[in-house]
């Protein structure tokens, strides 16, 4: 790296340091303008000056929402951890190829005991297996794709149904498509009023399949669903696998982290008994993107679906306990996502990592008892795996006015830079949400965006 590289890479790495500033738009999107003016540098030109190139660089990421903000609550935020930060830079710096144990032996050793551990934490026994994807997206994929494989010969997939909650993300039924189903062939199950898979009309609808003949093959699970953080019934739902010979992929992307936590982690229980499980850790245990896992319950059956051989790749074999990762998914070529999860882990300690979801709980609760404590707040699913839902009430507006109402409360938070919660549906309203897992936000910091919420509120609704 020559003089000029390492001075400007240096000044860069300070300037991020104290860019994590609370003073900074949460919510910052291009202009019109300013977009045409990115399109413009996109393709190269003659070479530029490296200090300039990342001066572009600092003015472009500038326009972004601030996903680690304490004070951002929509979605699932991601308020990623600078010892992720620092694990990004070993895995771009020493850029391993973590497709074989030739490649990457080192990195490769601690995905194999990172998985073992996290395995062993959801439950699954010996014998589980699993690896490190971009995100929930591609591990849903990864499961379903087993769950197809196992349970359905190719010949009959055209009369496979796989079934889902109406609250399940719908990154589900797009790997389901992938796979090559049709939309008719994911059944969408109701939920119960804690907005969890309601298992008897799970029952009902696979009876009525089968009577119609068709092949029920797999469910999905939700442990904490991205509207309300609800959990399904594992065990009812894993009994009832089983019963019917279902494959039971736990979608853990947002909750399967409470298996770690401090306090909580009994609501997660029957998490072990999934036959696969996404799991990610680009949310709730605070890393940069992308990063995920898919754990499974027999690591064979990864190797069933995703082992190729390739002349080229033969002096790369796998051994007994010296994996391939690229025979256990999609990827060939991929980098070693596990790296910054065990970097972190390894500062932090599990003790500490425990404390800092634990945290996201406390401050949900801290949030939904303040909007108790004000007149015309209700809340429509209480906190929940760190998330609340709730919608302003005032008297004199039909359905579509608070509609319109929580919309321009959300906006307005956000146009001022008070704070981001967003807005989602359920039961056909639109209603205020918030994910509440930053570690850095305190519960002065949640009872004081609950008042700015208020005043807003009452200012654009008119009441005193
Ligand atoms: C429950 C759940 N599953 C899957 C996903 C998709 O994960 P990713 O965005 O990492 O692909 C999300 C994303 O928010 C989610 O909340």
């Amino acid at each position: 790296m020559n003089e000029e590289i390492r001075d400007a890479a240096r000044d860069l790495l300070s300037r991020l340091a104290a860019d994590r500033s609370r003073r900074e738009a949460i919510v910052s999107i291009a202009s019109a303008e300013e977009a045409a003016s990115f399109r413009g540098l996109a393709a190269p030109g003659a070479g530029r000056p490296v200090a300039a190139v990342i001066a572009d660089a600092e003015r472009i990421f500038a326009r972004r929402v601030r996903m680690d903000h304490p004070r951002f609550y929509g979605f699932i935020p991601s308020p990623a951890s600078p010892l992720s930060f620092i694990g990004e830079m070993l895995t771009s710096g020493y850029n391993a190829h973590a497709g074989s144990w030739m490649q990457s032996s080192g990195p490769a050793a601690i995905e194999q005991g990172l998985i073992a551990w996290l395995a062993e934490r959801a439950g699954l026994p010996d014998g589980a297996g699993g690896l490190f994807v971009s995100g929930g997206s591609m591990a849903n994929l990864t499961g379903l794709m087993l769950a197809r494989d196992r349970m359905l010969p190719p010949e009959e997939r055209h009369r496979g149904v796989a079934y889902v909650s109406t609250q399940t993300h719908s990154s589900v039924a797009k790997g389901l498509g992938v796979l090559g189903f049709l939309p008719g062939q994911i059944r969408k199950v109701a939920v119960d009023a804690d907005r969890r898979l309601d298992v008897a009309a799970l029952a009902a609808a696979v009876a009525a399949d089968r009577d119609a003949g068709k092949l029920p093959f797999a469910v999905v699970a939700s442990c904490g669903t991205t509207n309300t953080g609800s959990i399904d019934d594992l065990h009812a739902i894993a009994d009832l696998a089983a019963h019917e010979r279902l494959w039971l992929h736990v979608d853990g992307a947002y909750g399967a982290s409470v298996a770690l936590s401090g306090s909580r982690r009994a609501l997660v229980d029957g998490l072990g008994r999934a036959d696969s499980l996404s799991w990610d850790a680009h949310k709730w245990l605070f890393q940069t993107y992308g990063c995920g896992m898919v754990l499974v319950r027999d690591r064979m059956h990864l190797l069933e679906s995703f082992a190729t051989s390739a002349e080229y790749l033969q002096d790369a074999a796998a051994g007994d306990d010296t994996p391939n990762f690229w025979d256990y998914g999609v990827e060939l070529t991929r980098p070693a996502r596990a790296m910054k999860l065990w970097f972190t882990l390894q500062v932090m300690g599990e003790r500490a990592l425990g404390a800092a979801i634990d945290h996201g709980f406390m401050l949900a609760e801290t949030l939904e008892a303040a909007l108790r404590e004000r007149p015309h707040w209700r809340i429509v699913s209480p906190a929940q795996l760190g998330i609340v839902t709730f919608r302003y009430e005032p008297p004199h507006h039909d359905a579509g006015a608070l509609d319109r109402l929580n919309s321009a409360i959300a906006r307005r938070m956000i146009d001022d830079n008070a704070a981001a919660p967003l807005t989602t549906r359920l039961d056909d309203a639109v209603v205020l949400r918030a994910c509440t897992i930053s570690p850095e936000a305190t519960a002065s910091d949640t009872r004081a965006m609950v008042a700015e919420l208020d005043a807003r509120a009452r200012a654009i609704a008119g009441v005193r």
